[in-house]
């Protein structure tokens, strides 16, 4: 059985309403977990872990299940992003850091990581994710992934294995519409200042 995580934070305002929060993590996340939960009840995605029930339920059919994908994608999506965050004021990217420096040799500066971050996930069609995420030899890449997905089901041409997600902004509109409507550019932008970058970082270096 999986349960809802708890926020480690009371709120993140003003960047994200406490009533945005409430309504995504008490109402849409609990409801992807009620959903897995029964969908799972005597297969054999019951005793797997949540990454293996995502990467497993991605796969063409017999293997994989469109349902179980979307509902343990959206789980494993949101568990990502609630926690990857931190009320402000806290420290920034820290520029002696193993992402930091990486970041640098990839993008030039971090604000040109920044801008690109969140191009992808303002030019992103519909509902989706953009993530930054790591590959086996520790290089990093933005994907754009669509509804429920989630870059651990991807491997990029010449790696050795599936991405390690990092860093994700949620572009589905019930993320934002409450606080900003329209303006999804301006809530991306609004992100930054509650990532919790000693988070990330960890997630890099695991
Ligand atoms: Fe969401």
């Amino acid at each position: 059985m999986f349960t809802l995580i708890d926020l480690p934070y009371k709120s993140l305002t003003p960047v994200i309403s406490d009533e945005t929060l409430s309504f995504h993590h008490g109402k849409h996340l609990q409801t992807y977990v009620d959903n897995l939960n029964k969908l799972i009840v005597g297969t054999e995605f019951e005793k797997m872990s949540l990454e293996e029930i995502v990467v497993s339920s991605s796969l063409p059919a017999p293997t994989g299940n469109p349902a179980v994908f979307n509902n343990a994608g959206q789980i494993l999506n949101h568990n990502l992003y609630f926690s990857q965050f931190a009320p402000t004021p806290h420290p920034g990217l820290d520029p002696g850091s193993l992402l930091s420096k990486q970041i640098v040799k990839q993008w030039g500066s971090v604000d040109a990581f920044k801008a690109d971050f969140e191009s992808k996930g303002t030019t992103l069609f519909g509902s989706g994710w953009v993530w930054l995420s790591a590959n086996p030899d520790g290089t990093l890449v933005i994907t754009q992934e669509t509804n429920a997905s989630n870059p651990i089901t991807r491997v990029m041409p010449g790696q050795t294995g599936h991405l390690r997600p990092l860093l994700t902004f949620d572009v589905w509109e019930h993320a934002y519409y409450l606080d900003y409507q329209n303006r999804r550019a301006a809530h991306l932008q609004a992100l930054w200042g509650i990532v919790n970058w000693n988070e990330i970082e960890a997630r890099y270096t695991k």
